[in-house]
């Protein structure tokens, strides 16, 4: 694994740019995408420079990772939601090739399709990933097994409490969520991981330090042939 270190700005620029020139290259490219706070800069970079003409992204393809189980596509804090306002709403894709799995009605239908969907696309070119703070990937937490496809999980303790921030309260995080799984995830051809602030720096230290182990899920990436870490001086502190 490679690793990039820098501030949030400069990581989230890079890795835009990573995106942007996979789109250039090939416009029909399969992106795979998370949400949460660490791909906001990667997204709101990749929207000005499609405002600024540098890319287009109408033929591209998105699967997003994971999805909340009991909120609807327009709540505020599903992932759809997060995906439309933050990045889809502001570029040229066509919604119609955008995948978010599903978080009600027949979601578990919807997943079990998903890892299908992503082959008959053509396989994911470019993954970006965020990390939990107990060392997750998408939603799956210590514990997932390895070979894991897309599938219901149960969130940790740790991941309801660092997302409670964004809802009124503790009380009305999801316990459930529909996810990628950790084969689903290493399938991508490329993937970029990108971790910034202290609450990251033991998941980080884990990643790159630790043994790989299914406790802590994020070490799987240790195997993946194409795979760059971009964190920030705080995510990088117990490393070096
Ligand atoms: C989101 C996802 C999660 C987040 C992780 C970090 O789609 O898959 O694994 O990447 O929980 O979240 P933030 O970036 O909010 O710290």
């Amino acid at each position: 694994m490679k690793v990039i270190v820098g501030n949030n700005e400069q990581i989230s620029k890079l890795i835009a740019e990573e995106f942007i020139k996979q789109v250039n290259e090939k416009p029909n490219s399969v992106l795979g995408l998370a949400t949460g706070t660490s791909p906001l800069k990667v997204y709101a970079n990749m929207i000005k420079a499609y405002k600024n003409g540098k890319v287009s992204y109408k033929d591209v393809v998105t699967f997003n990772l994971d999805e909340y189980i009991g909120l609807e596509g327009t709540h505020n804090q599903s992932y759809r939601y997060f995906m439309n306002d933050n990045l889809f709403d502001h570029i040229d894709i066509d919604k119609n090739n955008t995948h978010v799995l599903l978080g009600v009605g027949d979601y578990l239908a919807y997943a079990n399709q998903y890892d299908e969907l992503i082959k008959q696309a053509g396989g994911i070119d470019l993954q970006i990933l965020g990390i939990g703070s107990d060392g997750h990937i998408a939603f799956n937490e210590p514990g997932t097994p390895f070979d894991s496809l897309t599938h219901v999980a149960e969130l940790a303790e740790s991941t309801i409490k660092d997302n409670s921030r964004l809802f009124n309260d503790i009380s009305e995080v999801p316990t459930k969520a529909v996810t990628m799984g950790l084969k689903s995830i290493m399938n991508a051809k490329r993937i970029v991981l990108i971790a910034t602030g202290k609450n990251k720096a033991q998941a980080i230290y884990n990643l790159l330090k630790g043994k790989m182990t299914e406790e802590v899920p994020c070490s799987i990436l240790q195997k993946h042939p194409d795979c760059t870490i971009y964190v920030d001086e705080e995510a990088y502190s117990l490393v070096k």
